[in-house]
């Protein structure tokens, strides 16, 4: 295993693994201990987007394995293919750090630093997928849950990124996933059919918040304007009614069916604020996580 850049491409046995050693990881600084893997090794991070628990939960991991993280901004260089193509970016930072962490609007920009780079390179949010906020939700899933196998997940809103790569986990780790999305923001039909190829009829699609969330264990959201879209706002705020996770629709789903969130969360649109402070919310527990995901994943690819 090279580079983290989705779920689909990584083996369902690397996934189990990868989970594992966060677990081990996570105990171990609970405890205290350090393990210091990454002792003078770099990591660069090229973020095109905003980004607060990506960046905050790297740049914490790579530092507590012992490795320093450096922080890129585009326009410091010049922009991702830019001033100068990205396969020569890549081969240039390959010579300088010991892996790559980027995230980029067009998901092409991090397959291309991947093919060019000799260094590890690490997926952290595309148009396209968000492949380490997916890892960190199952870890968490697990905690709550007990298991991941037979866990049932109701996505409530937008079939982007976050949907895909959570879809793509849950047919690679044995979980179901019901998508409940507006008409024309549904997941698009191929990732369903990849993942259901992994997994026969893991992943299906309604139009029906309230059908969705019945015996979901897990309810879902994300935002309705993705970063990049917020010239959609209007119109998506418009299209997205009623696919709000609130108290109304709590009603329909069992009692004990725990919530989730990437996170930024904007409040009385995709969710209220009475949902992501319930008790059933284990949003922050998801935050906290991407840190001990992301610390086995660095450790994995750069030890
Ligand atoms: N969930 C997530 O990736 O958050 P950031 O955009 O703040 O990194
Ligand atoms: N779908 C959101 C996820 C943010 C973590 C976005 O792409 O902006």
């Amino acid at each position: 295993m090279k580079d983290f850049i989705s779920i689909a491409s990584t083996s369902s046995e690397q996934l189990k693994e990868l989970l594992v050693e966060s677990s081990d990881l996570k105990k171990l600084y609970k405890y205290g201990k350090r393990d210091l893997c990454l002792a003078g090794k770099t990591l660069a991070m090229l973020f095109e987007k905003p980004s607060l628990r990506t960046r905050m939960s790297f740049q914490v991991a790579m530092t507590d394995l012992g490795g320093s993280p450096i922080y890129v901004k585009p326009e410091d260089i010049g922009g991702l293919g830019e001033r100068e193509p990205i396969k020569d970016m890549a081969r240039v930072f390959s010579r300088y750090v010991d892996g790559i962490m980027a995230r980029t609007f067009e998901h092409s920009k991090v397959i291309d630093l991947a093919e060019f780079a000799t260094v590890p390179v690490i997926n952290a949010l595309t148009n396209f997928s968000h492949p380490c906020q997916a890892m960190a939700d199952v870890l968490t899933i697990s905690e709550h849950c007990g298991q991941l196998e037979g866990v049932k997940i109701a996505f409530i809103g937008d079939g982007n990124n976050v949907a895909r790569s959570l879809a793509m986990a849950c047919a690679k780790l044995g979980m179901e996933m019901v998508v409940a999305s507006p008409a024309g923001y549904e997941l698009d039909a191929k990732s369903i059919e990849k993942a259901n190829g992994f997994s026969a009829e893991t992943i299906t699609q309604t139009n029906n918040p309230a059908e969705a969330v019945v015996d979901a264990n897990i309810i879902y959201t994300d935002t309705w304007v993705s970063m990049g879209q917020e010239e959609e706002k209007q119109k998506r705020v418009n299209d997205f009614a009623g696919f709000q996770v609130n108290a109304e629709l709590l009603k329909k789903a069992p009692a004990d069916a725990k919530i989730m969130h990437c996170l930024p969360a904007y409040r009385d649109y995709e969710i209220t604020d009475e949902v992501v402070e319930s008790p059933n919310s284990i949003i922050f527990d998801q935050s906290e996580n991407r840190l001990h995901f992301q610390r086995a994943l660095l450790k994995k690819l750069m030890s």
